[in-house]
């Protein structure tokens, strides 16, 4: 089926920070989109497209409006969702306080099914079509969390948080386990439509050597599949590391040793790195994921974008929710902007919708399929009404060039201004593909 959508359209073709201005990014004013079965087949001038399509195709108008693609959140826990905005403590107290009780709710099919939905639901809301998703210990969350991703026809990755030390025991799995559950998992969804599957030990203070070692003999026999993890994200933490592994040269060590640093493997956070870490992550073709409010939130630190870029990590943006305060990829990105200010780093607003899209799908290597909406591209996008709210719509006024829009709509729309979202072109919630 072939729907064309008239916009203004804007999207990143490469990195602002890295290539030139002209080239990095590209801007129809009086745009359209044709999507043929799911899939972007032409983006340009309305006035040069209308003319190729025929009389049946029907053409949704929204000349008011702007297209982007879809958001891609390259790091956030489902499981979270309802502890978000917990109060008072830094990393491993707040696992303890908040996020481990939670966790310990999903042994509840019921309950993470009902949580998985809204979730989603959150998502898409926000404008966000992909995301790279932990789950908790039990099997049971990550098929919720497919189940409803695959009812969305959403792309989505997602893994069974892998934890068997230094956790209370109902979350605790073990070794033999982690390796059979996860194998029967990436069995049952890896490459299922549009689903992935990752790897997902918790971080190296809750696995067992044995654990680590099983995990890498999973990530050894399933190299197309994801893996995910922290790293380095809280002094305490980085501390404990050293303890637990003292033969480690440091915290990405661990993880080099265990033969999880590698293509396909995102590590979220990276706030507590040395330039020897940087270099090892650029030449496993491993990626980072900036957390901006979470990293605010629990007090951990600032991300260094210039350190890792310039090393050659790739790196996408992440709300990190429940650490992270909003599943609202434009807070994310008004939040990564002020820890970059901090440090002297700009962040115009083509970057930080790079990071949050073309950036982040390549963190993920899945830029041959979303991230921006060439042709050939999945069409997964959303439509911003810059005049869904008041502030929105008086700044959108005073504005004399796309950047000045999108910069005040990064820092001042919400989910209010994410009109619609579009999975491979059928709006989300309201069709399925192919009806
Ligand atoms: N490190 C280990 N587990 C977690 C978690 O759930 N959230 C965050 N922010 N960091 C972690
Ligand atoms: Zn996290």
């Amino acid at each position: 089926m072939r729907t064309a959508f008239r916009a203004s359209i804007f999207h990143c073709l490469a990195d602002p920070g890295q290539a030139a201005a002209e080239s990095a990014s590209e801007y129809v004013e009086d745009g359209m989109l044709i999507v043929d079965d799911g899939i972007v087949t032409a983006l340009g001038p309305a006035g040069q497209l209308q003319s190729t399509l025929n009389d049946d195709v029907r053409v949704e108008d929204m000349r008011d409006k702007l297209i982007l693609p879809g958001f891609i959140d390259c790091h956030v826990h489902y499981s979270q969702l309802d502890i978000m905005a917990a109060y008072g403590e830094q990393l491993l107290d707040w696992l303890h306080r908040y996020a481990y009780p939670e966790e310990a709710r999903f042994a509840d099919v019921a309950h993470a099914r009902d949580v998985a939905d809204a979730f989603l639901d959150g998502l898409l809301a926000n404008g966000t079509t992909t995301a790279l998703v932990f789950a908790t210990v039990h099997p049971q969350s990550v098929d919720a969390i497919f189940e409803a991703a695959a009812g969305r026809n959403m792309r989505l990755i997602a893994g069974k948080v892998l934890m068997d030390r230094h956790c209370p025991p109902e979350l605790r799995d073990d070794a033999d386990s982690a390796y059979a559950d996860s194998k029967a998992l990436i069995g049952r969804w890896h490459g299922k439509g549009r689903l992935g599957y990752a790897i997902t030990p918790r971080f190296a203070l809750t696995s067992s050597e044995a654990q680590l070692e099983s995990t890498g003999r999973l990530a050894a026999e399933f190299p197309d599949t994801w893996i995910q993890t922290h790293l380095a994200e809280n002094t305490e933490e980085v501390e404990e590391i050293a303890r637990q592994f003292p033969d480690c040269r440091s915290y990405l060590d661990v993880y080099e040793r265990f033969g999880l640093v590698r293509d396909r493997s995102i590590f979220a956070h990276c706030l507590y790195l040395d330039d020897t870490d940087r270099a090892v992550m650029a030449a496993r073709g491993a990626a980072g994921a900036f957390c901006p409010t979470s990293n605010l939130f629990l007090g951990s630190g600032l991300f260094d974008l210039e350190a890792m870029t310039g090393a050659g990590v790739n790196v996408g943006l992440a709300t990190d929710v429940g650490g992270g305060t909003s599943l609202s990829m434009l807070r994310t990105m008004s939040e990564a902007y002020k820890v970059l200010h901090l440090q002297g780093q700009p962040l115009p607003a083509s970057r930080a919708l790079y990071l949050a899209t073309l950036g982040a799908a390549a963190a993920l290597g899945l830029e041959d399929r979303i991230g921006n909406l060439e042709p050939g591209k999945e069409a997964d996008f959303i439509v911003v009404d810059p005049h869904a709210s008041d502030a929105t719509s008086r700044r959108a006024q005073t504005t004399n060039s796309v950047d000045e829009l999108l910069f005040s709509l990064i820092f001042l729309g919400d989910d209010r201004n994410i009109s619609a979202t579009y999975i491979q072109g059928c709006r989300a919630l309201t069709c399925l593909r192919g009806k």
